[in-house]
């Protein structure tokens, strides 16, 4: 299937970090993409790398950046938000936000008028996988809203939440950092025990993927007690994990998050 363009057009990036670069690259490969892609960075040379790497432009000023597009993604630090909104200067036509611990009542008093959309990707928005959570496109907002998630769609699965527990779904598709440190020490572990490093990674992360596929069959209990057998090695595994607190690990971790979206 051919490249379709769909009515939002020129996408502005406010920012040009982790996650617009994620993003970013995500449509430059996909099937369905913005026709063009703007950026820009506080300074850094980012977003002019970022263009060059997707086929994009950096522009200059965000005031530019927002009167030469038809909805913005912003994809600064929350803390900056202030700054940023005041630098575009009421030229954003239609607002993305993926800015964590930022409601959408904070964005609209930032952008009055402006059609607001808040969106969760992760990082994974890269190889159009993973989900990305949002809130629902308002009745009055469908024009530019209905667009723009169906442009978001293809980097991910797109599940909506209500603007009250996005912070609760940010906390979790926090996974990707989690999950990378779970894949990091048993991949150390192996090396420690003798494999080469990079087959004990390839190991992992191969096992890894495989098991991601048994979880969307098997609910987890399930896939634990397949692998582990009464008295086995895998059992003293799981009671070292037991014993050493990692299932509480992964709540405070969760938590932690949390807090710190609340401040
Ligand atoms: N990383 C993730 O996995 C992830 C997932 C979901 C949501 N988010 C959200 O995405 C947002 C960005 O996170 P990130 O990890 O991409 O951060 P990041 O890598 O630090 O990128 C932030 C970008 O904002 C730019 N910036 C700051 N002030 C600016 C200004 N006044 N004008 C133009 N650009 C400005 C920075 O420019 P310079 O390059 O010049 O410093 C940088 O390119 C956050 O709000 C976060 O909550 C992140």
């Amino acid at each position: 299937m051919g490249t379709r363009l769909l009515p939002v057009m020129k996408i502005g990036f406010v920012g040009a970090g982790n996650m617009a670069a994620a993003m970013a690259r995500g449509w430059a490969s996909a099937e369905r993409r913005p026709d063009r892609m703007l950026f820009c960075d506080a300074g850094s040379g980012r977003a002019a790398a970022l263009a060059a790497e997707v086929g994009g432009e950096a522009v200059d000023s965000l005031a530019e950046l927002g009167r030469r597009s038809d909805a913005v993604v912003l994809a600064v630090k929350p803390g900056s938000l202030e700054i940023v909104a005041e630098q575009l200067d009421r030229e954003a036509r239609a607002v993305l936000s993926v800015l964590a611990a930022t409601p959408l009542k904070t964005l609209r008093e930032r952008f009055p008028g402006v059609p607001v959309l808040r969106a969760m990707p992760t990082v994974a928005t890269e190889i159009h996988g993973g989900v990305i959570c949002h809130t629902p496109v308002p009745a009055d907002e469908v024009e530019s809203g209905e667009p723009m998630l169906a442009l978001v769609g293809e980097l991910g699965r797109l599940v909506e939440v209500s603007d009250e527990l996005m912070d609760a779904a940010t906390a979790i598709v926090c996974t990707p950092a989690y999950l990378a440190v779970v894949v990091q020490n048993i991949a150390e572990a192996g090396a420690e025990a003798g494999l080469d490093p990079e087959l004990s990674y390839e190991l992992v992360v191969e096992t890894f993927a495989g098991t991601i596929e048994l979880l969307r069959r098997y609910d987890p209990v399930t896939v634990r007690t397949a692998v582990a057998s009464p008295g086995g090695s895998t059992e003293a595994g799981l009671q070292a994990l037991a014993d050493a607190g990692a299932a509480d690990a992964f709540r405070r971790a969760v938590e932690a998050s949390l807090r710190k979206m609340r401040g």
